[in-house]
């Protein structure tokens, strides 16, 4: 007969954790427990003796049991409260950096040359990337056999007469021929190919060309946008000097440059040590090509230019290799 108290029992059962809880109730309450032994014993007792004993047992392994289930539920309780404790989340810590990602800086460029243009009442044009030979040569008054097509060795399709076009300037076609006879004042941003690859020619780049064609359009409205924008881009008292150049789709032609950024013209690599740094191609648009855009060139006349935005971009940033434009390799991106 267990003759324990059952203050003995609870104090046992309220100092237990979750494992010992369960083997206490194996010890006293499982097939072989010694309260389970005890119960079985009674069968061994008189009538008399069987009734109180039995009474006083069953009151006791009532109270163990109950006891056992409250403890466990308690134990559960607090089980759960300290796993909400820690997994409180405390808003006011810093957040998690995330990794941003930033414009390109040939994106950065254009933009800046895109809304330069804008602030001056130029509208956008575009046009396609694989051009006919007639929009990307012909029309631009390039003969079939003229050396100037060598400069702009360009890729051929297979298929009849396709090529990528070499240069922004047949949007002008386009452009004129629908706008025509009216005037016109747009830029054409855009992507263009030439069969080149060196550290200052990639085969895929991008230019601006701008064209503006009204009545009486002459050479002095050519110089005063081009000053206005070249001064709105490298500041106000960049040194401005005009070459005379040849293009077959402008006469006269002259080329853009601007004094040295990085020498102040004193002469150095990147200028090659002229003081100089060549900026754009410009020029008033040849009487041939008003006609094929589909102009009168005895009433209308117009001026365009064309750029090459990653040239911009490596003056500005002083990129070495304009093939880093193109190649994504972060150790060069992160660096904007
Ligand atoms: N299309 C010429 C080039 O790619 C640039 C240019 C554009 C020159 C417009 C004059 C006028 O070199």
């Amino acid at each position: 007969m267990p003759t324990r108290p059952l203050s003995d029992y609870l104090a046992e059962i309220d100092g237990a954790d979750r494992t010992g809880l369960e083997a206490l109730r194996v010890q006293w309450l499982g097939r072989h427990g010694s309260l389970t032994a005890a119960l079985r014993e009674l069968g061994t007792l008189g009538p008399k003796e069987r009734r109180t004993a039995g009474q006083e047992l069953n009151a006791l392994k009532q109270a163990v049991e109950e006891r056992l289930l409250a403890r466990q539920r308690q134990l559960q309780a607090q089980a759960l409260s300290s796993r909400l404790d820690n997994e409180r989340v405390d808003l006011s810590l810093p957040g998690e950096p995330v990794a941003l990602g930033h414009p390109h800086p040939l994106a950065v460029t254009q933009e800046r040359l895109v809304s330069t243009f804008v602030a001056m009442g130029f509208a956008m044009a575009v046009g396609p990337e694989v051009e006919d030979d007639w929009h990307n040569f012909e029309a631009l008054n390039f003969p079939p056999d003229h050396p100037a097509r060598d400069m702009q060795d360009s890729f051929a399709l297979a298929d009849g007469g396709w090529l990528l076009r070499t240069h922004t300037s047949p949007v002008q076609i386009r452009a004129m021929q629908q706008a025509a006879p009216g005037p016109l004042r747009i830029i054409a941003p855009g992507r263009v190919y030439r069969r080149d690859d060196d550290a200052t020619h990639a085969s895929t780049f991008h230019q601006i060309e701008a064209l503006v064609i009204d009545r009486g359009v002459s050479m002095a409205h050519l110089k005063a946008t081009l000053k206005t924008f070249a001064r709105a881009l490298f500041g106000a008292d960049v040194p401005l000097r005009f070459r005379p150049s040849y293009f077959p789709f402008t006469e006269p032609s002259a080329e853009l440059d601007i004094g040295c950024l990085f020498c102040q013209q004193a002469g150095c690599a990147i200028c090659k040590l002229s003081g100089w740094l060549e900026v754009l191609g410009s020029g008033m648009v040849h009487p041939k090509v008003l006609q094929a855009g589909g102009y009168d060139p005895e009433r209308m006349t117009g001026f365009a230019f064309g750029l090459g935005i990653e040239r911009i971009a490596m003056l500005y940033y002083q990129i070495p290799d304009i093939r880093l434009m193109l190649q994504g390799d972060l150790r060069f991106l992160s660096q904007f």
